[in-house]
């Protein structure tokens, strides 16, 4: 089957895509949906890390289609962030998630001013958290009484360090990109493992920088692999690379497509965890599949055309068996665009439902196939 045939679908996805989303803004608003239970969004409150992802696919279709309906509700979930950032005490590393996909995406898209100056500032804060020992950008704050996370990294954060090489890019200041480069230089040396599998979650002693341990987090076993970190790893490399021009990122993001691709299930959607022990139940995570199949498109425009028809055509049967076995485009009654995401299964929340962040990257992925070159990561 050849790439071209293989995109038959698109339109098709597109449209339906569109109009689900189109239905939904009458109903979410500028809220900040994150899981669909029982077919509706549960909408977060705004300084959870998944509050640019509606935003996000807002300002993707609004590119394309002009709908000004979906360009005001974007534009309304930026303002509401404003109360984080001003708040300030919320705000953890996941300030590239969130201002990536509002403020940058509206600043260029419109070039509004006012976006350009919020995500600087986001930028600011994601650039203060980083540890000088340790060369790692610190993951959250101590949120209970006690609780001790100083010297926590996690692989989330490969798609947060693009809000700073944009900062340098906006402003000239290269200070943003060196953080951005330590981090991910810490991502190479303690995340990413030699068959291309990650780490979660990464220990450091906060004051010496030494390392401590690696932790499964999300995933099931500290040393299992959790899929969407995978996921999270493959293209935040491949980001980096965009970005810095590095070849280490490159090398290492393509072992990591590797493994995520050599572990894929049959019908190319991957299960959250891709070491599972056979008592642990093998619930598909799509929203690793919808980002790791945007992260395969970006990579195959960095590498000669032998490699790049292999991710290419990768990332295009991930998102068409995505569109065909898990898009809810007949049930009137579910919000979620795709079914069947997994946001924590050790903690037993949201497992096995449509996910705001799956939804996204496979209107990313949709957007890259029909040449949108207006990626707000990028
Ligand atoms: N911690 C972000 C995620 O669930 O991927």
């Amino acid at each position: 089957m050849s790439n071209t045939a293989a995109l038959d679908w698109l339109e098709e996805a597109w449209r339906q895509a569109g109009a689900k989303t189109l239905r939904n803004g009458a109903r979410i608003g500028s809220n900040f949906p994150h899981a669909s239970q029982g077919g509706v969004y549960v909408c977060e409150e705004p300084h959870w890390w998944t509050a640019g992802f509606w935003p996000g696919m807002l300002w993707l279709f609004y590119r394309e289609n002009g709908e000004e309906t979906l360009r005001r509700l974007a534009e309304a979930c930026e303002e509401r962030l404003d109360d984080v950032l001003r708040e300030y005490t919320k705000l953890d590393h996941d300030l590239g998630f969130m201002w990536t996909l509002t403020s940058v995406a509206s600043y260029k898209i419109t070039g509004n001013a006012e976006s350009r100056r919020r995500a600087l500032q986001a930028a600011n804060y994601l650039a203060g958290r980083f540890n000088l020992k340790g060369r790692f950008i610190r993951a959250w704050n101590p949120w209970s009484a006690g609780q001790d996370n100083a010297g926590i990294a996690i692989i989330d954060c490969a798609m947060n360090v693009p809000l700073l090489f944009w900062a340098t890019a906006e402003s000239g200041d290269p200070r943003y990109r060196h953080i951005a480069e330590a981090h991910l230089d810490t991502v190479l040396e303690r995340f990413v493992r030699s068959d291309g599998s990650v780490y979660h979650i990464v220990r450091f002693d906060p004051l010496t920088g030494d390392f401590v341990e690696g932790i499964g987090g999300q995933g099931y076993a500290p040393e299992s692999a959790w899929s969407r970190g995978t996921a999270w790893a493959l293209y935040g490399l491949t980001l980096g690379y965009h970005h810095a021009g590095k070849p280490a990122y490159l090398d290492a993001a393509k072992r990591v497509a590797h493994f995520f691709l050599a572990n894929l299930p049959e019908d190319r959607v991957p299960h959250w965890d891709f070491r599972l022990p056979p008592e642990v139940t093998k619930y598909r995570d799509s929203s690793a599949g919808a980002c790791a199949a945007s992260g395969l498109l970006l990579l195959a425009e960095k590498v000669g055309r032998t490699e790049a028809e292999l991710y290419r055509g990768a990332a295009i049967r991930m998102l068409e068996s995505l569109y065909r076995n898990y898009g809810a485009w007949d049930d009137p009654n579910e919000e979620g665009l795709i079914l069947h995401g997994t946001s924590h299964y050790p903690e037993g929340k949201n497992v096995d439902v449509p996910l705001i962040y799956g939804d996204y990257f496979f209107v990313e992925g949709l957007s890259r196939l029909r040449g949108n070159d207006t990626i707000f990561w990028q």
